[in-house]
């Protein structure tokens, strides 16, 4: 259905603009990567805060609408404090999302763009509701908290489509997590003397895995060849960092280190499938670790 809503795609374009080019700027790497959830959580941080916003709004939803049925004084208080700080969580989840969204194409980015513009729209309406509570006299509580009850069944309708980017598209979600790298010594199809200093070659694992060989400085380094974050073929990738011993995605830019397969930038948040290697009647062999 998303799909073919190309009414989205100006919104699109805007927000992909603003985001885009904020991490453009020099010195921005590091909140990008504490915003994907690559440092220090090493898991994406979207869904995490996104519970926190979820859960206290549905709780003050709960507690508004026993005030409504109870007039119960002591409830507008807590439920005022919980609607505030859904909303402070809220700022991350969106700013989060956001960079997340950013390295996302096709009916993905159409997807998540409605999820962003619903939680906009909810977040806007929540935003009301506090200043209506804050600000208001007592007769203003009642619009509050319908208020409150319309936004957070929008809320509720972006939270399927965010589970849509997840659960349909994959979004953030380990592209390794299926697979089965061998955790005894396997033999490749490569041979060590053909391998030469930072030009990596992709071998088979007879599972079918594909496993990053590269020479670094006269040693042997192995890890997995398919990108954590959306899976983009690593040997394609451009070296990177001070020693030359991180390779980049060339999909979203995702480094890794190729000494401990370790992921040192987003957006992708798992490191690699790690391997010990070792040479064997001229082949290079391969165990996972
Ligand atoms: S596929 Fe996105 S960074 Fe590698």
């Amino acid at each position: 259905m998303v799909k073919s809503w190309k009414w989205l795609d100006p919104f699109a374009n805007f927000f992909g603009a603003i985001v885009g080019g904020f991490y453009k700027i020099p010195g921005t790497h590091g909140i990008k990567s504490l915003l994907h959830g690559t440092w220090p959580l090493g898991h994406p941080l979207h869904p995490m805060v996104t519970d926190l916003t979820i859960g206290g709004y549905t709780a003050t939803i709960a507690l508004d609408i026993v005030y409504v049925i109870t007039r119960n004084l002591a409830l507008p208080q807590a439920a005022d404090f919980l609607i505030v700080a859904s909303f402070l969580t809220s700022l991350a989840s969106i700013v989060s999302g956001l960079t997340d969204w950013n390295e996302t194409i096709d009916e993905e980015r159409r997807t998540g763009m409605l999820h962003g513009l619903l939680m906009v729209v909810a977040s806007v309406g929540f935003f009301v509701s506090i200043w209506l509570r804050l600000h208001g006299v007592a007769d203003q509580r009642d619009p509050a908290v319908w208020l409150a009850l319309v936004s957070w069944a929008i809320l509720i309708v972006s939270s399927f489509f965010g589970g849509e980017m997840v659960f349909a598209y994959g979004t953030e979600v380990n592209r390794q997590a299926w697979s089965e790298p061998p955790t005894k010594w396997e033999r490749l199809d490569v041979y060590e003397s053909s391998l030469e200093d930072r030009k990596p070659v992709v071998g088979k694992t007879k599972s079918g895995f594909a496993v990053f060989v590269v020479k670094l400085d006269d040693k042997i380094y192995a890890m997995g060849n398919t990108c954590t974050h959306a899976g983009g073929p690593l040997n394609e990738g451009k070296w990177v960092g001070a020693d030359r011993c991180e390779i980049q995605c060339p999909w979203h830019a995702s480094r890794f280190c190729v000494k401990d397969a370790k992921v040192h930038g987003g957006p992708a948040t798992f490191s690699e499938v790690r391997f010990q290697t070792r040479a064997a009647d001229g082949r290079v062999e391969v165990r996972a670790i």
